[in-house]
């Protein structure tokens, strides 16, 4: 099977986290200091900060921006429900607004309706590289001073005219699970060009510690902390992003021009001036004579490592159908989320699948992957 993932583990990798491992300074440090600073660059930031997976880089930026329980955050229902989820954990209310049917991220045209006075932040994620319209969202941020914090935990590497994501809105926050295009095991990083929130991130993600260290502590916060092992890891894995994310624009650019060949498959699109990172290669099918499950157990059966991940939007999922049992619901008034019908992503859902697209991909294998199109369609 031509797994969905491989993540690139060289030598390089082995050496640098056994560096760490001798030199016996394991906690977050210097190596971790270091790959902050090579990720700001990288993305064209002031600040960044690591933590301990992308989960909490979007929690802890959040809670940095001081949303408070009850406040309203528009994100994308079309998402990993971690993006949801972090609005939630923290008491805030995360409001859904649809996608548009060809970018699958959300539709900044529905995000004004959205707007109450209790929306606080808007939370756009680049969903499976694809950035989102920052653009006009920010606009729209700027009209109702509202924050951004860019869900860009797929999007390492993806661009908005020529700026990298995690460089546009107010706050980002990246992930460096073992399938990403950049990868640690686990792992996270938040970006920023605001000094402030950069300050109060730092307290959040530290037991409220100020900058100074020691042991007065000025705010509740947690331990979000990296080690200096897995960012070893992830300095080595900074230097093969670039290259990895050209292979897989390759790899993209490949599968568009083979797929359009079928009137009944239609890839994820790039509108004019994004550059997806292509963290994964996600196109539908539109046919009355396969579905999107019986395509994928075909391409599989192909040896082709296929899969449908979000078949179910956040808003169809148990956690937010069954939301009132959540231990905020006493005190926060939760949209009646079952009522709530977001045709775009819920089609989507329904009709999107995954193939590899990784810079592991060998000709072979993509001719494998296009064969098994050929077979399974005709
Ligand atoms: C869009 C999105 N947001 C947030 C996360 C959370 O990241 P992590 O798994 O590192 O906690 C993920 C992880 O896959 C993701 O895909």
């Amino acid at each position: 099977m031509i797994p969905f993932a491989k993540p690139i583990i060289g030598q390089e990798e082995i050496e640098a986290v056994k560096r760490v491992l001798e030199s016996g300074m394991l906690a977050e440090g210097n190596v971790s200091r270091e790959l902050e600073k090579q990720y700001a660059k990288y993305t064209g930031t002031k600040f960044a900060t690591v933590t301990t997976n992308g989960t909490t880089a979007l929690s802890t930026a959040l809670e940095a921006m001081d949303i408070q329980p009850g406040d309203e955050v528009i994100t994308s229902p079309f998402t990993f429900i971690a993006s949801a989820n972090t609005i939630a954990m923290i008491g805030a209310v995360p409001i859904f607004v649809d996608v548009k049917p060809d970018s699958y991220n959300i539709d900044p045209d529905l995000i004004e309706d959205a707007i109450t006075d209790k929306t606080r932040a808007i939370m756009p994620v680049h969903i499976f590289g694809m950035p989102a319209e920052m653009k006009h969202i920010m606009e729209i941020a700027d009209s109702h001073d509202l924050q951004v914090i860019e869900d860009a935990c797929q999007a390492h590497g993806a661009e908005v005219e020529g700026k990298k994501v995690g460089s546009i809105g107010h706050v980002a926050a990246f992930s460096f699970y073992a399938t990403k295009n950049m990868m640690t095991g686990e792992g996270g990083m938040i970006t920023t060009d605001n000094e402030d929130l950069y300050d109060e991130i730092l307290m959040v993600k530290n037991h409220g510690r100020g900058k100074q260290g020691g042991y007065s502590h000025y705010r509740i916060g947690y331990n979000n902390r990296m080690l200096d092992i897995v960012s070893a890891l992830g300095i080595e894995q900074l230097k093969r992003l670039p290259e990895s994310v050209k292979q897989r624009r390759q790899n993209a650019q490949e599968f568009n021009d083979f797929l359009s060949e079928f009137d009944v498959i239609r890839p994820q699109v790039e509108d004019k001036g994004l550059k997806s990172s292509y963290h994964l290669y996600a196109p539908r099918i539109f046919s009355d004579k396969m579905n999107r499950d019986e395509l994928v157990t075909s391409l599989r059966n192909e040896g082709v490592g296929s899969r449908a991940v979000y078949a179910l939007p956040c808003h169809k999922q148990d956690t937010y159908l069954n939301i009132h049992q959540w231990r905020w619901a006493k005190f926060v008034n939760y949209p009646n989320y079952s009522k709530l019908s977001l045709p775009v992503s819920e089609e989507i859902g329904q009709k999107h699948f995954d193939i590899p697209i990784h810079p592991s991909l060998s000709t072979e294998d993509k001719e494998q992957i296009e064969n098994a199109f050929c077979k399974i369609l005709g």
